[in-house]
C-alpha cells in the first residue's frame, strides 16, 4: 500500500475503508428479530455491504450500500427460514453445503436443492423460504438488489402457523412439487427461470485471459436491477484499470485476488483472500490481478442490469 512518511495516502485509506475482511467481522446470531425465540429458525449473518434483510442498518463496520447489499448467511442442519417475500429481487449464492429453497403460491410449493456455486434469484413478491436438510451447515452469500429493502413480509411464520406447515413453507402434505423447469405447473415454470446451476452456465473466456459465468444480466437471468457473475482468474492473469458508472463488489470464494485503484497517477492495491471483499464506488478506476500460483474464484456483483460498456483488457 502506498504511503507518505509512513501514513497511508487518502486513496489508500479509502481503499482500506472499502475492504471487508472476513477476519475483521463476526457472525451476528441476532440479525433477524423475527427469529427470536424460534431455535429452528436460527441463522447467523455477516454483513459486508448494507444490512440486507436485517434491520441493523446502522452497523458502522458495514460498507454503505448503493444498488445492492451483500452478506454471508450461515445455517445449520435441520433449521429453516420461514416463507416470506420482498418488494425486490434477492439472490442466494451457495458457497458450502446444500440448501433447499421453496417458493410458495396459493398453498403449493416448489422445492429446489442447490449445491455449491448454484444460485437462485428470488423473484419480487414471491414467497420463499429455505431449509438445510443435508448433513453439513450451509454458507451462502445473499444480495438484495436495492440498498435499503423494506422489511420482509412473512407468509408462514411459526408464530402464526403450525410448525410442520411453516417448515414446508406453507405446503400441506402432498402440496410440495419438485423443481422441474419443464414441469406443467406455472410455479415450476417460473422458478425454472430463476435458478442457475453453476455447471449449466456457459463459460466465457475473455480475451483478457479470465473466465466469466453470467448468472444475472445479459446472457443470464433477465433482470432490471444488478448483474451477478462468477469469475475464474488464472494465476498471473490480470486486467488494466477500467471504470464503471456504478459500483461493483468482488467477493473472493477461492484463492486470492489483488484489487487496485488508480487516481491522478497514484496506484494503491489490496490482496484479498477467501471471503474478503472490495467494493469499488462508481467512477473509480480499478483493476485486478491474481498474483498467486492457484486460480481465484470471485463472485462479482455490479450495480446495474445493463451492459455498462466495460471491456476487459489484459494488463
Ligand atoms: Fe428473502
Amino acid at each position: 500500500m502506498n504511503t507518505q512518511a509512513g501514513m497511508p495516502t487518502p486513496l489508500a485509506a479509502e481503499l482500506k475503508a472499502h475492504t471487508g475482511r472476513f477476519t475483521d467481522k463476526t457472525f451476528d446470531w441476532k440479525a433477524f428479530p423475527s427469529n427470536v425465540g424460534y431455535d429452528e429458525l436460527a441463522r447467523a449473518q455477516m454483513r459486508y455491504i448494507g444490512a440486507g434483510g436485517s434491520p441493523k442498518v446502522g452497523d458502522t463496520t458495514t460498507l454503505k450500500p448503493d444498488h445492492f447489499t451483500l452478506s454471508l448467511i450461515y445455517k445449520e442442519p435441520g433449521r429453516y427460514a420461514a416463507c416470506h417475500s420482498h418488494e425486490i429481487e434477492e439472490s442466494f449464492l451457495i458457497i458450502n453445503g446444500a440448501l433447499v429453497v421453496g417458493w410458495e403460491r396459493d398453498g403449493e410449493v416448489v422445492e429446489v436443492n442447490l449445491g455449491p456455486k448454484d444460485m437462485i434469484l428470488n423473484a419480487r413478491e414471491v414467497g420463499h423460504g429455505f431449509r438445510v436438510d443435508g448433513v453439513e451447515p450451509v454458507l451462502m452469500s445473499i444480495s438484495v438488489d436495492v440498498g435499503k429493502p423494506l422489511p420482509p413480509v412473512y407468509h408462514y411464520h411459526p408464530k402464526d402457523h403450525p410448525p410442520e406447515l411453516a417448515r414446508s413453507f406453507g405446503a400441506a402434505p402432498g402440496k410440495t412439487m419438485p423443481f422441474d423447469p419443464q414441469g406443467e405447473h406455472p410455479l415450476q415454470k417460473l422458478m425454472g427461470q430463476y435458478v442457475v446451476r453453476h455447471s449449466e452456465v456457459p463459460t466465457i473466456w475473455e480475451e483478457a485471459g479470465f473466465t466469466r459465468k453470467v448468472y444475472v444480466g445479459p446472457g443470464g437471468i433477465d433482470n432490471d436491477t444488478c448483474r451477478k457473475e462468477m469469475w475464474g482468474i488464472p494465476s498471473r492473469a490480470g486486467v488494466k484499470a477500467f471504470t464503471r458508472e456504478v459500483e461493483d463488489a468482488y467477493l473472493v470464494l477461492e484463492g486470492s485476488l489483488t484489487v487496485g485503484w488508480e487516481e491522478n497517477g497514484e496506484q494503491v492495491e489490496v490482496e484479498l483472500g477467501p471471503r474478503d471483499l472490495v467494493k469499488t464506488p462508481a467512477g473509480k478506476a480499478h483493476w485486478f490481478r491474481n498474483n498467486g500460483a492457484g486460480h481465484a474464484t470471485v463472485w462479482a456483483v455490479i450495480g446495474t442490469a445493463t451492459d455498462d460498456g466495460v471491456t476487459y483488457q489484459a494488463a
